[in-house]
């Protein structure tokens, strides 16, 4: 906007000069016009420099905007911080047709998990059973699964006691109509696998906490 104003500022000038010049050339002496010609010239140079003074100004002011941008987002990313809840409700259903029906559950960091495994089949735990096991990062889920079918123990196939090492939280097993709620906190960012344990389950019922 500024540099418009200077530059039919400039033309303006220069329209007039030009306008001007031949009458002063019939009315004046020389040496007149040769001043007039140096106001030219000098008024040429004047108003470069203004310009120059203006783009530095536009310049701060872009500064000063970002700047203030930088602080906005700043304070965004403290509210969106601060509303990170201290306990996550997590409803887990489990059918009759061996299916969770979430592959994948977001948490936070040091949150603290309450998460409710519903059978919603109606199979009794011996032939249906269902459990959540959420395994340590790095734990072989298909050797988990053998193992917790080798030394767990019919008809429940709860979590063998030799195997917790491997697992940061589980449920006990429920069948078709019961309901299980476990609390835990959850672990450092990452990936972590979860499966039903129960023998045969494993490969169909699993899924992904993905800590945040
Ligand atoms: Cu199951």
């Amino acid at each position: 906007m500024k540099i418009l104003l200077i530059n039919q500022a400039v033309s303006c000038f220069i329209a007039f000069l030009k306008v001007s010049l031949p009458y002063f050339k019939q009315k004046y002496n020389y040496k007149y016009l040769i001043a007039m010609k140096k106001l030219k010239h000098l008024s040429v140079v004047a108003m470069a420099g203004m310009m120059l003074v203006a783009c530095g100004q536009n310049k701060k002011e872009e500064q000063v905007s970002s700047a203030q941008e930088t602080e906005t987002v700043t304070v965004a990313d403290e509210t969106a911080t601060s509303q990170v809840q201290d306990t996550i409700e997590v409803e887990l259903n489990a059918e009759d047709t061996m299916k969770f029906d979430k592959n994948e559950i977001r948490v936070h960091a040091g949150q603290q998990v309450r998460l409710t495994l519903n059978h919603v089949g109606k199979l009794p735990k011996s032939s249906m059973g269902h459990n959540f096991v959420l395994l340590s990062q790095g734990t072989d889920v298909n050797a988990f699964a053998t193992k917790a079918v080798q030394e767990g123990k019919a008809p429940d196939f709860e979590v063998p006691e030799s195997l917790l090492t491997e697992v940061i939280a589980h449920t006990k097993t429920i069948g078709g109509g019961e309901s299980v709620t476990i609390e835990f906190t959850a672990p450092e960012a990452g990936t972590y696998d979860y499966i039903c344990s129960f023998p045969g389950h494993a490969s169909m019922m699993n899924g992904k906490l993905i800590v945040e």
